[in-house]
């Protein structure tokens, strides 16, 4: 069977776009799935030229909110697995319900704490910080048409230590966000997680994180 083939949109330097690529570029894992085009809403995204280093087709999203340019985008690259990896900007509805059970969202705090409008990046780790909680984590999570809402596709956590500054926090839980994305990737992608209609998350990862 040919491998899945994955869209990843991205707003920032792509580090999480850059775990995916060396977790794919592994034979065992390349089988499953591979990523064969990355976009950004911003031109001077690293994760573009982390795309273009490996001559990944690279695109600037002009219109984030235009929803028939996405789609054709993504279609134009025969996508069948949408992976949000640091993006910024709402998708529209109509993209979401373009690739239902197939979009993916890497979030830095354990959903739902931590969510919604304005909490991406730094803040989420300031307010991490701030609440004086003793455990923070990743989630990687369906998409749907509200921030950070869909269904909980798996969670790592990661400890907050007393003398943590948010920069402390952000590395740590970064770390966890590398080496879940992929195996979340690829178990949506192979088939051994699913979201189902009723909105539940059936299965598990091949491998956890260690
Ligand atoms: C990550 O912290 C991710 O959780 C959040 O945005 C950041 C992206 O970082 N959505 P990078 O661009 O993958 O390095």
């Amino acid at each position: 069977m040919a491998p899945v083939r994955i869209g990843v949109l991205a707003s920032g330097g792509g580090s999480n776009l850059g775990a995916l690529l060396a977790y794919f570029a592994q034979p065992e894992h390349a089988a499953v799935a591979q990523v064969v085009m990355v976009a950004s809403d911003r031109a001077d995204a690293g994760a573009l030229d982390r795309a273009r280093a490996r001559d990944i087709p690279a695109h600037v999203i002009n219109a984030p909110a235009d929803g028939d340019a996405i789609c054709a985008l993504l279609k134009s690259h025969n996508v069948s697995l949408v992976v949000l990896a640091g993006y910024l900007k709402l998708v529209p509805a109509q993209v979401v319900r373009g690739w239902p059970g197939r979009m993916l969202n890497v979030h830095p705090s354990l959903l739902p704490a931590f969510g919604g409008p304005g909490m991406y990046g730094g803040r989420v780790h300031a307010a991490v910080i701030a609440a004086g909680v003793r455990t923070s984590g990743v989630t990687v999570h369906f998409v749907d048409e509200v921030f950070d809402r869909g269904a909980i596709a798996a969670q790592q956590a990661v400890p907050v230590f007393e003398q943590d500054t948010a920069a402390d926090v952000a590395a740590r839980v970064l770390q966890a966000e590398h080496a879940l994305l992929p195996r979340v990737v690829e178990a949506v992608a192979g088939g051994q997680l699913t979201l189902l209609a009723d909105g539940r998350v059936t299965g598990q990862l091949l491998s956890i994180p260690s």
